[in-house]
């Protein structure tokens, strides 16, 4: 059974203690929980990949203790360094061209590394404890929502694991992760996954464009999250107008479970929940509400879909694989 416990200090004493000996152990980012091993014991990484049910070549985010660890895991780059220093400890992760010393087991084999610092003081104290870089992806098994609270990490795995009870994640959606790996003489900043850092502060700081997936030219790097489905209730799930949610939810009958940015209407039989219409706020929710209401087993799980706005893209990011079957 996995053994949650408050983050008190001395279980984050404990939880170093762990990771040193080579165990797992999951935490709270302001992202969402993470399942993290020490980044330099590939035999420690490996495991993550058991625990998690994770196909060996999706490369981790190795998580550091300060900005100045960028240095021994990646070659040097000069607007890695700026991105940085303006947004770390943050929900930002740079996918770099990895130091000679990463072990494979975290990269995939890949010539590059995914590097982020985290903002919760429970994820800050442990890596100080520890000292060195942890590679967590989230706690969740391969292909399922993240977790946003320990009961959600609990949920996920029944083997001994440790679990630093942190409370509920801040974000509730995983790091922005920017590629900045493509030819020097262009230094391009690619988007893999928007997420905890709005694009257009991103751009705002840069002075520049970010390049979104579709205008990739050459090869793009592997994101697991961007496996058309992911982050996915057991329940088969759909996106639907707003102006035809409440005629689909009736006409789907007493087993549907609704989640809305409408208030539930009069007299309806199956589960409705009604989230802000606001994407930080949503985005804080999202992954706990899809939990709650795939928790009753629906035969169908209805979302209402969200504004096409800059400000909703993480939030659409993940409504999209959630609803990819
Ligand atoms: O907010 C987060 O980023 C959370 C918390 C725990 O930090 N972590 C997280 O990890 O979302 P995970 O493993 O669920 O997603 C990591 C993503 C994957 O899509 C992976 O493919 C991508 O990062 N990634 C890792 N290394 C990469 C690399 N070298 N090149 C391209 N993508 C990489
Ligand atoms: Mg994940």
């Amino acid at each position: 059974m996995a053994r949650v416990v408050p983050a008190t200090k001395q279980a984050i004493e404990e939880a170093a203690a762990a990771l040193r000996r080579g165990e797992l152990v999951a935490f709270p980012t302001e992202t969402v929980y993470g399942l993290g091993a020490d980044a330099r014991d590939p035999q420690a990484v490996r495991r993550i990949y058991e625990l998690k049910g994770r196909p060996r070549g999706h490369p981790l985010i190795v998580h550091l203790p300060s900005p100045e660890a960028l240095g021994s895991w990646a070659k040097p780059h000069a607007t890695a360094t700026a991105l940085a220093e303006r947004f770390w400890p943050g929900p930002l992760t740079l996918v770099l061209h990895r130091a000679d010393s990463v072990p494979d087991a975290v990269t995939g084999g890949q010539p590059t590394v995914a590097l982020r610092m985290p903002r919760h003081p429970v994820a800050s104290a442990l890596l100080q404890a520890f000292g060195e870089g942890v590679a967590a992806p989230s706690a969740n098994r391969f292909g399922r929502i993240s977790p946003t609270s320990a009961a959600h990490v609990a949920a996920e795995f029944a083997g001994d694991l440790l679990v630093l009870d942190g409370g509920p994640t801040e974000v509730g959606l995983e790091s922005t992760i920017l590629d900045l790996s493509g030819p020097a003489d262009q230094d391009p900043v690619r988007l893999l996954r928007p997420g905890g850092v709005p694009l257009a502060e991103i751009e705002e700081f840069l002075g520049r464009r970010v390049q979104l997936p579709h205008e990739f030219a050459g090869p793009v790097p592997r994101v697991s999250g961007s496996l058309t489905s992911h982050y996915a209730a057991r329940a088969p799930t759909e996106l639907v107008a707003p102006h035809e949610l409440v005629a689909r939810a009736r006409a789907a009958g007493g087993a549907v479970a609704v989640l809305a940015l409408q208030p539930r209407p009069e007299a309806f039989a199956g589960s409705w929940l009604t989230l802000r219409a606001e994407p930080v706020a949503y985005g804080r929710h999202l992954y706990a509400a899809l939990r709650q209401l795939d928790a009753a087993a629906p035969d169908l799980i209805l979302v209402e879909e969200v504004p096409a706005e800059p400000a909703w893209l993480a939030v659409r990011d993940r409504l999209a694989r959630a609803t990819a079957g």
